[in-house]
């Protein structure tokens, strides 16, 4: 059904969940045959667009026009961009306006759009008529290989992030890798964070390519359309398993308690993305294991190495303004999902790709730690 639009053919990574099974289309221009691939799955559906303006300036003419062809009459939502929407405030005008668009069931939502977008329009989704289906374009690196697929979907709560929200699977997800090319520099890097995270989770040959040909996967082109498939393949496999994280995808948590600690830390600012964030996460789960003995300093060293190579924070240090006390961070670990009776949970390593679920972590070890962390060396 996806024709190729380049010398690149678009690729398709299926994610089996029974009768909630569905494909992710990866590959150059595929915004321009979105309206061709909804109206194959979903004939007469009225569409409403959830896009942040930014995206919308960039992306929507496109996506509108693709879809006015295919005979799909769409609205449009727009929000302000950034980690903010994720918000009671922006949820409930999508939620009205999405009412308001008259979707109902067997109608599609389709969010266009960075992982901000996606949870947003993918939790207003879930709950607008108790439940609607929806399509995630995803536009930014992050979200191509991580946030559209899986079905997590929710807001920040003022007690920390992703507190509120819902598991609710898209019906489709359409990678459009040339959508990348008017991502700024600095968010492509960030989520070159979680490409590097699937290495380090379980797939240590993945890594090493990443070693030898990251400038590849950041010019565009093959290696990234390749590392972007490798990604979502992984993400797939683990969701496949374990929809609801009662078990293995918890893995995917790697560098998140910690990166989760920061953002809070750093408000959930432009000071720290979240791709940045988890990026130090992961460079502290490597040092933190290392200091458990779990392994080796240097190959602590070697993510350091690779993350800071591609120009990734990897130390409080490297964070503009600070994150201020170790305090802080501990109240927000112990904040975070991961906790369960008064032992902190952990993704912890052997090695590269060796990762595993630590559930009896001792917070005073995680404090020690990171009050190490926290002095300058
Ligand atoms: N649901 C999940 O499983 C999951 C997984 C990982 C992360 N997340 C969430 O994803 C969010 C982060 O996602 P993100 O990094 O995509 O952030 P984002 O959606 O805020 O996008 C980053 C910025 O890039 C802009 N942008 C997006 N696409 C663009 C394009 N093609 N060209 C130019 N600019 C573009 C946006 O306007 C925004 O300013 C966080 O809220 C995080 O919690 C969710
Ligand atoms: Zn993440």
């Amino acid at each position: 059904m996806t024709m190729p639009s380049s010398a690149h053919p678009a690729r398709t990574v299926r994610v089996d969940l029974a009768n909630r099974s569905y494909d992710i289309l990866i590959g150059p221009g595929l915004i321009e045959t979105a309206g061709r691939e909804i109206a194959a799955r979903r004939p007469g559906a009225r569409l409403a667009i959830v896009a942040d303006e930014t995206v919308a300036a960039l992306h929507l003419d496109r996506l509108e026009a693709s879809l006015a062809g295919a005979g799909l009459a769409s609205t449009r939502i727009l929000v302000a961009p950034g980690e903010g929407s994720k918000s009671f405030p922006t949820f409930e005008r999508v939620v009205e306006a999405l009412i308001d668009a008259k979707i109902e069931r067997g109608d599609l939502v389709v969010a266009l759009g960075g992982g901000v977008i996606g949870d947003l329009a993918g939790f207003a989704a879930s709950v607008v008529r108790r439940g609607v289906d929806f399509v995630q374009v995803p536009t930014t690196l992050l979200s191509q290989v991580d946030s559209s697929v899986g079905g997590k979907t929710g807001i920040n709560s003022a007690h920390g992030k992703n507190l509120v929200g819902a598991f609710h699977q898209p019906v489709l997800v359409i990678a459009d890798t040339s959508a990348l090319d008017t991502l700024p520099a600095r968010e492509f890097r960030a989520g070159y964070a979680e490409v590097a995270k699937y290495g380090l989770i379980d797939d240590a040959a993945f890594f090493s390519e990443l070693e030898s040909n990251w400038r590849e996967v950041f010019e565009g082109g093959r290696a990234r359309l390749d590392a972007i498939e490798t990604s979502c393949r992984a993400k797939a496999a683990i969701v496949g398993r374990d929809e609801r994280e009662s078990g293995e995808r918890a893995l995917l948590n790697l560098g998140h308690t910690f990166g989760h600690a920061l953002e809070k830390a750093t408000g959930f600012s432009q000071r720290l993305l979240h791709g940045e964030a988890v990026a130090l996460g992961m460079a502290q789960a490597f040092r933190f294991s290392a200091k458990l003995g779990l392994c080796a300093p240097k190959v602590a060293e070697r993510v350091e190495d690779h993350l800071a190579e591609v120009g990734l924070p990897t130390r409080l240090q490297h964070i503009a303004g600070g994150v201020g006390p170790v305090s802080d961070l501990m109240a927000a670990i112990a904040q975070d999902k991961k906790v369960a009776r008064g032992s902190l949970t952990f993704i912890l390593a052997r090695g590269v790709g060796g990762a595993f679920i630590a559930k009896d972590v001792d917070p005073a070890a995680v404090q020690a730690f990171l009050e190490e962390e926290a002095t300058p060396a």
